[in-house]
């Protein structure tokens, strides 16, 4: 019989996890064993401590459900999700890379045809997002699908609220040229939600809660690695100190300044409106 002491258990339940069928779990088990043994040890884990995080591991379950994801949300504000996307998704440096998907996705948005406004109504001063969707050779990819999907004015979107239509999502393809065009309404910088456990955390720190002005594409095309990404307003507030790590260069865009008159949809606005432009660069899967 071998018995348990402070020196040997982790080695005792590194062997045990070591038995999962699937090699890649028996991996994945038993480093995991390892490092939370360590950081136990590390930090000289309290029982009062351990028993805290075990309630607002609870908490965090208890709160979520098929539209609110405070699980998503924890591993948004402690950096894992984008180190999770960046060690998957090494493109080429031309390509637009990407970034997290966040909690507020929703599936089944609407098609919506060339240029139409995704806002309906919502208020917010008017945003034509257009450009192209190429490869790195330059060559356009038409008929890609843009899942497009973003905040109101108060920082909330759809999932967040009791709405029964699709609000500031849908779904645009880009023409046989590469040409994509999206109506919608500027986005603002918001705050991640703070009346959870992950804002109860986030409150017992000086970590700033917000997010830059963004707005959230997803674009997968057969035969292309799938592009999650944001693209940011250029001098936005907190571009600096997104709560979840999820700024890049590449990803910033300048959201010019457009009186009334013609829009790049072909048609004409009789008030002001901003003007984001930008080429999504696709990489083909496996190259
Ligand atoms: C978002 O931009 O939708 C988002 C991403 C991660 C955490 C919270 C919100
Ligand atoms: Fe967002």
């Amino acid at each position: 019989m071998q018995l348990v002491t402070e020196d040997n258990i982790t080695d005792l339940a590194v062997e045990r996890w070591a038995t999962a069928k699937d090699p890649r779990l028996a991996e994945i088990l038993t480093s995991l064993v390892r490092h939370l043994h360590g950081f136990a040890r590390e930090v000289r884990l309290t029982e009062a401590e351990w028993m805290a995080a075990i309630q607002w591991l609870n908490r965090t379950g208890q709160i979520s459900d098929e539209k609110r994801q405070e699980f998503i949300l924890a591993s948004d504000v402690l950096g894992l999700s984008m180190l999770v996307v960046q060690m998957n998704h090494r493109l080429d440096p031309d390509a637009t890379p990407n970034t997290v998907l966040g909690p507020f996705h929703i599936d089944g948005s609407p098609p919506l045809p060339f240029g139409a406004d995704m806002s309906d109504g919502v208020a917010g001063t008017p945003l034509f997002v257009h450009g192209t969707v190429r490869d790195l050779s330059g060559a356009p990819v038409g008929g890609a699908l843009l899942d497009v999907w973003q905040a109101d004015g108060d920082g909330m979107y759809e999932a967040q609220l009791e709405v029964d239509e699709a609000r500031l999502r849908a779904k645009y393809s880009s023409r046989e040229d590469g040409s994509y065009c999206v109506r919608t309404v500027a986005p603002l910088g918001y705050a991640i939600p703070m009346d959870g456990p992950v804002g109860e955390l986030v409150g017992a720190t000086q970590i700033s809660h917000f997010r830059p002005a963004h707005v959230h594409f997803l674009i997968d095309v057969p035969g292309y690695e799938p592009l999650i990404t944001h693209l940011f307003q250029e001098g936005a507030e907190y571009l600096d100190s997104d709560v979840v790590f999820g700024t890049k260069e590449e990803l910033v865009v300048a959201f010019e300044q457009r009186e009334a008159g013609p829009t790049p949809d072909g048609g004409a606005i009789d008030g002001p409106w901003l003007s984001a432009e930008y080429d999504f660069v696709l990489q083909r899967r496996g190259a």
